[in-house]
């Protein structure tokens, strides 16, 4: 049940502008961002298009920062081995893509990268269990996934609770991840219901000052949050427990 010291923040590329792609890349690295968060769309699983290997290859002589690729997509056996070539360091599946998802697993990890798994929101944590020793890192959706800039499913917190109490007290136990309407608003529910790492896309590269200082803003403020006790609020359990 143990939080990590450190908050980990992972820009998602899905709000970037395209046409500077590795600019964008470079100010987040250089705001002191964790993690590069790809998303990948199929037009099936989920209702958009978005890239493929091509961008991870041509990012990975970018950065230093590991790349992250989400797979959202039917399939996802498929793509993992060309995904790893790029260049990808940790591969995230999703289970409701995967009926034979150790497999998928192993797969990830036989290909040289990191495996992970994330959870839809209509997804129960239970759906985790056989294979929570495998991964690396639990992603847990916090908007229905496919766009950027949804507002955060209030229930999700709860969800995100409940899995910090099902793992292990161990720094060994896989990270959770929360992907979907982090912003300003939401950082403090997210990040005292216990996750370790936060996907950010709109809030990062839509933010006026730029995505460098974007970062370095939530690191002040993860750092913030980390050192001071969170407020008594004797409503919070039963507000976010509450399906809305
Ligand atoms: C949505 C993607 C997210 C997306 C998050 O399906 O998985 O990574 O970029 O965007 P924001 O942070 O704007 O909600
Ligand atoms: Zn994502």
């Amino acid at each position: 049940m143990t939080q990590r010291e450190r908050v980990l923040i992972a820009p998602s590329i899905l709000s970037a502008d395209f046409s500077r792609l590795a600019e964008e890349v470079r100010a987040v690295e250089e705001g002191g961002a964790d993690i590069l968060h790809i998303d990948v769309m199929d037009g099936h699983f989920v209702p958009n298009l978005t890239v493929g290997p091509l961008v991870v290859r041509a990012l990975r002589p970018v950065t230093a920062l590991p790349i992250h690729v989400h797979l959202m997509i039917e399939k996802p056996e498929r793509y993992i081995d060309v995904f790893a070539e790029a260049g990808a360091d940790l591969i995230t599946v999703h289970v409701e893509t995967c009926p034979h998802l150790h497999r998928t697993l192993e797969q990830i990890r036989e290909a040289g990268a990191r495996p992970a798994v994330v959870l839809n929101p209509a997804t129960p944590l239970i759906t985790l269990q056989e294979v929570l020793d495998q991964v690396d890192l639990v992603l847990v959706m916090t908007v229905d996934p496919g766009f950027g800039g949804q507002t955060l499913i209030p229930g999700m917190l709860g969800k995100v609770r409940r899995l910090r109490e099902m793992l292990p007290d161990d720094v060994a136990a896989p990270r959770i991840e929360v992907d979907g309407g982090v912003n300003k608003e939401t950082l403090a529910d997210v990040v005292r219901a216990g996750a370790d790492v936060l996907v950010m896309g709109s809030a990062i590269f839509e933010e006026a000052g730029g995505p460098a200082e974007a970062v370095r803003d939530y690191r002040r403020r993860i750092e913030a949050l980390l050192t001071s006790p969170a407020p008594c609020d004797p409503t919070q359990k039963r507000r976010w427990s509450r399906r809305d």
